[in-house]
């Protein structure tokens, strides 16, 4: 077993809001909601949810088990490390419990229990839970799981007493953690909680009123105000011309990117970022359709077509469709450019982009024609949408493709720059449960 000896740091507590100690201590001798078999915490981003829910979890597994499995489940390996393993350990080393952690065959060892690290990334995920018999999981961003991976986790957890703890932010309403679980609560015998940021006391008012102004539409609505509500219309509504559309004149671009969405019949694109003032600019585009023009491009033309477009410029990448293997393979050929291979997460990229737009950090040269027209006819896909899936309709999307591959593979969302802003230094301690310490009395 590789037991390589990393120290953690011990997670600096800040006090529980109320919300978190109902989710920390619910399954408490003495609480109301000791029965339930499933917790689900949805809502706000940043509002505490993962915390609490690691903190409970903890707590509860190790009080009542020994000799047990656990699953520990998010959506991909690296997310459920990064959401859920690290802040983990870092509870650990905070209450001074011990625990191995075996990183290449992704379990840790607490106590006399096992936790067994799944990913539920796609509908083959759930074979790997097969055979498997659990005391509780814990199950990370769970709306971003495959609805059968779901099941199963419920299915593998047949230790009596066994918990499942569940949360995510919300998606469509039609999305099954919304029809199939949180609507049937109470005949599925599951504590339902809703949180949101002000649930979360270690977030400033300065943070949380930077993360409100960072969304608009239905992303507010869902990540900010934490509600099951539609996609609809026009994907994104924050885009104004008034705010984002700029005069197209020299700059003293500080660095470029290019961004690629390739097709062979359809469009391939080439959008040409340039940073100027800590804001990015749509410098130009590139937008050639075999469809529309009546004769298909080859590779080699498309890339004659770069080297022209990017003209004297020194760029730092080419972040290309993932899919594109044969034009990737070309530019990686000629040794010219650096290529980059998009993150393709779809929605996570349009709510990233929608991110931007909302905080003005993207403006676009008013000479990117096609990038504008399609900026007005990029709707959401409504017949997906009834069967609980947020899609695009995958017309007209080329710039917005190669808008969100920028993004999310550029750009991100530098979610460590702002935790931390938020985080001053202080030490706090869990408190001891409300329910075993007053005399009888539910104190939520
Ligand atoms: N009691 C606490 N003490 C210290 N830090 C906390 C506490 N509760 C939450 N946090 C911190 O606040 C941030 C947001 O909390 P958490 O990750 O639990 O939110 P979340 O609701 O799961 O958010 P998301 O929906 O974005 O995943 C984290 O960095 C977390 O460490
Ligand atoms: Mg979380």
């Amino acid at each position: 077993m590789s037991r390589r000896k990393k120290t953690v740091k011990g997670f600096r507590f800040q006090p529980f809001s109320l919300k978190q100690k109902k989710l920390l201590f619910f399954w408490e001798k003495g609480s109301p909601f000791a029965d339930r078999d499933i917790i689900i915490a949805d809502g706000a981003i940043r509002s505490g949810k993962t915390i609490a829910c690691i903190c409970s979890f903890l707590r509860w597994s190790l009080k009542h088990f020994s000799g047990e499995n656990f699953i520990l489940s998010g959506k991909t390996i690296g997310s459920l490390k990064k959401n859920v393993i690290g802040p983990m350990q870092q509870i650990l080393t905070a209450w001074g419990i011990k625990y191995e952690y075996n990183r290449s065959e992704n379990f840790i060892i607490i106590g006399d229990n096992t936790y067994y690290m799944y990913d539920a990334s796609n509908e083959a995920s759930q074979d790997k839970l097969q055979g498997l018999t659990a005391a509780g999981a814990l199950a990370d961003e769970v709306a971003l799981f495959p609805q059968n991976f779901v099941d199963q986790m419920i299915g593998r957890c047949s230790v009596d007493g066994a918990k499942i703890f569940m949360n995510c932010n919300p998606g469509s309403p039609y999305h099954f953690v919304k029809t199939e679980l949180i609507d049937k609560a109470k005949e599925k015998n599951i504590l339902y909680m809703h949180f949101d940021m002000d649930d979360n006391l270690s977030l400033s008012q300065k943070v949380k009123q930077r993360f409100r102004r960072m969304f608009s539409g239905v992303f507010f609505k869902r990540y900010i105000l934490g509600l099951w509500v539609q996609a609809e219309g026009i994907i994104y509504d924050m885009f104004d011309e008034i705010k984002h559309k700029v005069k197209t004149i020299e700059r003293a671009y500080k660095e470029f990117y290019v961004s690629c969405d390739y097709g062979t019949q359809n469009a391939t694109v080439f959008l040409l970022w340039g940073q100027f003032e800590g804001k990015w600019y749509l410098v130009d585009e590139y937008y050639y359709s075999g469809r529309d023009k009546g004769k298909q491009k080859s590779d080699p033309e498309y890339y004659k077509d770069l080297e022209e477009f990017v003209g004297e410029r020194k760029v730092k990448a080419i972040v290309i469709d993932p899919s594109a293997a044969s034009f990737i393979a070309l530019i990686r050929e000629k040794g010219k450019f650096t290529v980059r291979k998009a993150k393709n997460d779809v929605l996570e990229g349009i709510r990233n982009v929608a991110a931007y737009l909302t905080d003005e950090l993207l403006l676009f040269n008013d000479n990117c024609y096609n990038t504008f027209k399609e900026f007005f006819s990029y709707i959401w896909d409504e017949k997906a949408i009834q069967r609980g899936e947020d899609k695009p309709v995958k017309i007209m999307d080329h710039a917005m493709d190669a808008i969100r591959y920028f993004v999310n593979t550029i750009l991100q969302f530098n979610q460590a720059a702002y935790e931390k802003e938020i985080y001053s230094k202080g030490k706090g301690v869990i408190k001891p449960s409300p329910y075993t310490n007053k005399k009888g009395g539910a104190v939520f």
